[in-house]
């Protein structure tokens, strides 16, 4: 950002760019909870946005262009996120170094934790906290983010290719983690964590997934992975030799058995379209035990990294796919954990105007608002 200011000096647009839709939250600062003043969604074309990666820069910048004729979304600053296999966090010790120290320092201890080369990626880093060992070395303990470049790149250009300014990028889980749980160190995590205990936030939309775990109000781990809603709707469509959109409209219309029920109510054999239900929720059955296994992967390997939390107890779920029909239930079951939906409207005093672009999206909204967030606390 340059010396002087030319703008208005609102707050930046928070914007999610996704695989499915491209949304943009407007918030604007307030004495009291920031206001929600607008909220906008649109499609975003089939194969612009491929496994969080832009493929397509200027598919995205059409598709950001329409959403700035949406009610209310106006505002030429924005910060948006990035999240794909290839962003990486990692929580890292080393010895203690003031902060300008580490700023130098970060480019050479980097390579020893991230898999891409130091040269292809962006860096950024936070210092979470300072400690002396028991042998009386001061250490610190540093969150650091890497990004290859390329994935910035395609961002800065799609955000310019519309006509905006960048005026930050974060990672998406971050801006989860923010909406969902409030900033930083808040009390709010305090409350939700007992001792030994951290909580996961996970986040399902369509091309990816986002996994963080929160321990002492920090985001400390993030994953995306790749087993998300489109997976779910290519299961249906294979096992029943469906069109993407066709097996689309089952999925959500089907949604996963209700392993509540006492009784397994058996399709009567004439019913055609029970039984088609029922062979798509099989096949979701399938899919989401793969995702619970996924799930389960990543958060046994962050209570294996960190020496406090022993446990998980309670997951906040959020994301379109959140939505499939007992996916809650599921959760809870196959990860042994306290599942809540989780209302990215929380921390935001909704405006008349954007009530009802928000309200229709709560699900998916998480991103955008915690992005927007990020630009007003
Ligand atoms: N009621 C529903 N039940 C089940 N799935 C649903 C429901 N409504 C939407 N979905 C799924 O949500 C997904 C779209 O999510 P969303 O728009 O949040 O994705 P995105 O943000 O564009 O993508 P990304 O994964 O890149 O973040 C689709 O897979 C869609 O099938
Ligand atoms: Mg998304």
């Amino acid at each position: 950002m340059g010396l002087i200011s030319m703008g208005s000096g609102a707050p930046p647009v928070g914007l999610d760019i996704g695989t499915d839709h491209v949304r943009a939250a407007v918030l604007k600062a307030s004495s009291s909870a920031p206001t929600l003043a607008a909220y906008g969604r649109v499609d975003m074309p089939m194969g612009a946005v491929v496994d969080g990666e832009i493929v397509d820069p200027a598919a995205v910048s059409s598709a950001i262009r329409e959403l700035w004729r949406q009610p209310g979304i106006k505002g030429r600053e924005v910060l948006t996120g990035v999240s794909n296999q290839k962003v990486v966090v990692r929580l890292i010790d080393l010895p203690f170094m003031e902060r300008d120290e580490l700023q130098g320092a970060i480019q050479y201890q980097a390579q020893d934790y991230i898999p891409i080369p130091v040269e292809d990626a962006i860096l950024d880093f936070q210092i979470i906290g300072d400690y002396m060992t028991p042998g009386d070395e001061h250490m610190m303990e540093v969150l650091l983010v890497a990004a290859q470049r390329d994935t910035i790149e395609a961002t800065v250009s799609a955000v310019e290719g519309a006509g905006l300014r960048l005026s930050g990028i974060d990672v998406t889980s971050f801006a989860i983690v923010r909406s969902t749980l409030g900033s930083g160190l808040s009390v709010l995590a305090e409350e939700e964590e007992g001792p030994g205990e951290a909580v996961a936030v996970i986040h399902i939309g369509s091309g990816l997934t986002n996994i963080a775990v929160v321990e002492k109000g920090v985001p400390r781990f993030t994953r995306a992975s790749s087993l998300s809603g489109n997976q779910f709707t290519q299961a249906v469509a294979n096992v029943l030799n469906l069109t993407f959109d066709d097996a689309e409209r089952l999925k959500i219309r089907a949604g996963l058995p209700d392993i509540s029920a006492q009784t397994h109510a058996q399709p009567d054999a004439d019913d055609a379209d029970a039984r088609m239900v029922q062979t798509a929720q099989d096949a979701l059955e399938r899919e989401v035990n793969k995702f619970i296994a996924e799930v389960r992967r990543s958060l046994d390997y962050y209570l294996t990294q960190t020496t406090q939390a022993r446990t998980i107890r309670r997951i906040h779920l959020t994301g379109s796919s959140a939505q499939l029909a007992h996916m809650n239930t599921y959760l809870e079951k196959g990860l042994q954990a306290e599942v809540v939906l989780s209302d990215p409207l929380r921390f935001v005093q909704v405006g008349s105007s954007a009530r009802m672009a928000a309200e229709d999206d709560r699900m998916g909204a998480a991103p955008a608002i915690g992005l927007a967030l990020g630009g007003v606390m």
